[in-house]
């Protein structure tokens, strides 16, 4: 480790920029420049991949694309924005030739200036000199040792090995190598990132030679957006796959309905959408969720699909009124976390034929896309069952069985459709049900709630409110009455501020407190993103870049080879870099710091 310390430290006096987010296992860098430009020749396991936009380099059309002539031109397979098309049957070659074109776009084309990390206007005297003799990067070399399955489109966690070595000479000789398809695109990412713009246009790096070795320390590296509260365009959810690409994040969770509104097109029950939706159009066809799994699965990203259930569900009383009980009872504090209230009727024999309904519709559409589905289960509200006919009582030794039994049949149906099912914790920890060994519990309560379900061997993501639900400290959204309620109210905070900074995102660690056995079941994390108050005009900048300080914790660890924990010193300056990176692509995130404290040479200008 020493040679790193005395390596980064060399590069402080040298240059400011850094590279890399998250930071690779093991990454030892020099003080080289290279250029990089469209003469780069990549190979994939020894054959040519075929990028180039200039008409000079014809790239012959392969077997496997005769079905996509009549993309546009900017689709077409050699362009820098190739997007795959196809799905459900993924193949390794096709999803590198994506990650290829898109790693060399964001290279050549969507890079940037780095003249915040320099000092006050030294940019001209730090960047590279073009008088000089350039040497080029002439070919990366990808080699792919193992071979992908089905599984490696649609993992459990721990299915895909993500690793990958990546190297780059002095003589201008990239390699890549992974045991995945999954894996090369960390790499192709990790090559990215290497390269800046020159203010003269051309692009280059100035840290040859690299060499890196990587691997996450985490399975589950994820994200929630929730499209209930407020319904998100379609362009939100592909650039946010991107953007979780970019981090190295693999898993985007889709909490797709809640009491709010019902924006899930499901073709055996249309009223659900056509009554549910906030406004017509504003759903998502079963093509659409297709397009978002096939979009997801092409970036290393696997999505999973939420109907919360049983609570969190008033929306069908719009369309299924006899299903629910409680939708919009007042005063909504006494019924539910939220208006409007509203669950399903846990008694009632219409329940199950609803269920077998939608399930029978909508998981065979998941499953050729994903290994897990979501059946939600949080903040399921006693009292609403006061008002169910078919309960009529708040009573747990009532409800509890009848929970138990929901359960078993809905986890039944997801089994039966060859997925997983996951489950917020309130469903284990909180109603004392019974789940079955494969479920993957979801914990948002805290570290205690996190020890007690590993305690009992339970496996777990956490998404603690604490430190990873970042709609937190915005403000109270509920309208407050002036007099008694206002004072009570007044400043009007939030029920989970202060903000989560991407420094206390950052700070958590997720296997905290844990015993070795304890810890092996925290297959990794989801930051939350509930919607009350975001829509796609603040969706970015609500979750860059904190969502890539958990995308670090989960990819790098909290701590790093020498059990020390990461430093803000070490990950400030590296993510005010990702930042601008993550603009250059399109990606409207935060700033990390003030230019003052970018331009100051290193991270102790601005510390405390
Ligand atoms: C990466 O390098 C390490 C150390 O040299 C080696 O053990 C590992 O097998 C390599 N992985 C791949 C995918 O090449
Ligand atoms: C259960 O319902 C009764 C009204 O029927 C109410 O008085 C009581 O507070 C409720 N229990 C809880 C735990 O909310
Ligand atoms: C679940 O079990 C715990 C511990 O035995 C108990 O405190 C709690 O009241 C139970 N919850 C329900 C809903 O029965
Ligand atoms: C490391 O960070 C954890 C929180 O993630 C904190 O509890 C602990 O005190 C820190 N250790 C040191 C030595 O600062
Ligand atoms: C960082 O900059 C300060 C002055 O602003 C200097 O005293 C310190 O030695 C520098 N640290 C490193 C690691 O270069």
């Amino acid at each position: 480790m020493l040679s790193k310390a005395v390596l980064s430290l060399l590069l402080l006096t040298v240059t400011s920029v850094q590279a890399i987010w998250p930071i690779p296992e093991t990454i030892e860098t020099g003080d080289s420049t290279l250029w990089i430009g469209e003469s780069l020749s990549v190979t994939y396991n020894g054959d040519k991949v075929c990028w180039f936009s200039a008409s000079e380099h014809p790239c012959p059309l392969d077997d496997t694309m005769d079905t996509n002539i009549g993309l546009p031109t900017w689709q077409l397979p050699w362009t820098r924005n190739y997007v795959p098309f196809g799905g459900p049957k993924f193949t390794g070659k096709e999803i590198v030739k994506g990650g290829v074109s898109r790693a060399l776009k964001n290279i050549l084309d969507d890079n940037f200036v780095p003249w915040k990390l320099y000092p006050r206007l030294a940019l001209e005297k730090t960047e590279p000199s073009l008088r000089k003799p350039k040497a080029y990067v002439s070919c990366l070399e990808i080699t792919q040792t193992g071979k992908d399955t089905a599984k490696t489109f649609k993992p459990l966690a721990g299915d895909v090995d993500e690793s990958y070595n990546l190297t780059l000479g002095t003589n201008g000789k990239a390699t890549i190598s992974a045991v995945s398809s999954t894996g090369v695109l960390r790499g192709l990412e990790t090559f990215s990132q290497l390269f800046f713009q020159h203010s003269q246009g051309p692009i280059y790096t100035t840290l040859a030679p690299v060499k890196i070795s990587d691997a996450p320390q985490y399975d589950h590296r994820g994200l929630l957006l929730d499209v209930s509260r407020n319904y998100l365009p379609l362009e939100n959810i592909y650039r946010t796959i991107d953007a979780l690409s970019w981090n190295k994040l693999n898993r985007l969770h889709i909490h797709a309905t809640d009491s709010q509104s019902w924006p899930l097109e499901i073709p055996a029950l249309p009223d659900l959408h056509q009554k549910g939706a906030y406004a017509q159009g504003m759903t998502y066809s079963p093509k659409d969720v297709a397009a978002i799994h096939t979009y997801a699965i092409q970036r290393g990203v696997e999505v999973i699909i939420e109907i919360d259930t049983p609570g969190h569900f008033g929306i069908v009383a719009l369309s299924y009124p006899d299903l629910i009980t409680g939708w919009g009872a007042t005063p909504w504090s006494t019924y539910c976390a939220e208006p409007p209230c509203g669950q399903i009727q846990l008694n009632n024999p219409k329940t199950d034929a609803f269920f077998d309904k939608l399930m029978d519709d909508l998981l065979p559409r998941v499953a050729p896309y994903s290994a897990y589905f979501h059946t939600g289960g949080d903040e399921v509200n006693f009292n609403e069952y006061n008002l169910d006919p078919t309960v009529g009582t708040n009573d747990s030794a009532v409800i509890v069985p009848l929970l138990q039994k929901f359960i078993d049949k809905h986890h039944a149906r997801v089994r039966k459709a060859g997925l997983v099912p996951m489950v917020w914790e309130e469903i284990p920890a909180s109603y004392n049900v019974t789940i079955g060994d494969d479920v993957v519990v979801q914990s948002w309560l805290g570290d205690a709630a996190i020890k007690s379900l590993t305690g009992q061997g339970h496996k777990v993501i956490t998404s603690n409110y604490n430190y990873w639900y970042l709609d937190c400290g915005r403000g109270q959204w509920l309208n407050i009455a002036e007099g008694e309620s206002f004072e009570e109210n007044w400043p009007f905070n939030d029920w989970c501020g202060p903000t989560k900074s991407w420094r206390l995102v950052y700070s958590y660690d997720p296997r905290a407190g844990l015993t070795d056995e304890e810890a092996e079941l925290v297959l990794g994390g989801e930051v939350g993103a509930w919607a009350e108050t975001i829509d796609e005009v603040n969706l970015d900048s609500i979750l860059w870049p904190r969502s890539s300080a958990a995308g670090e914790v989960l990819w790098s660890g909290r701590t790093d080879a020498a059990g020390e924990n990461r430093t803000q010193f070490d990950a400030a300056p590296r993510l005010a870099e990702f930042r601008e990176r993550m603009l250059a692509r399109g990606v409207r995130a935060d700033p990390v710091q003030m230019t003052f404290c970018t331009q100051g040479g290193n991270a102790t200008t601005c510390s405390l």
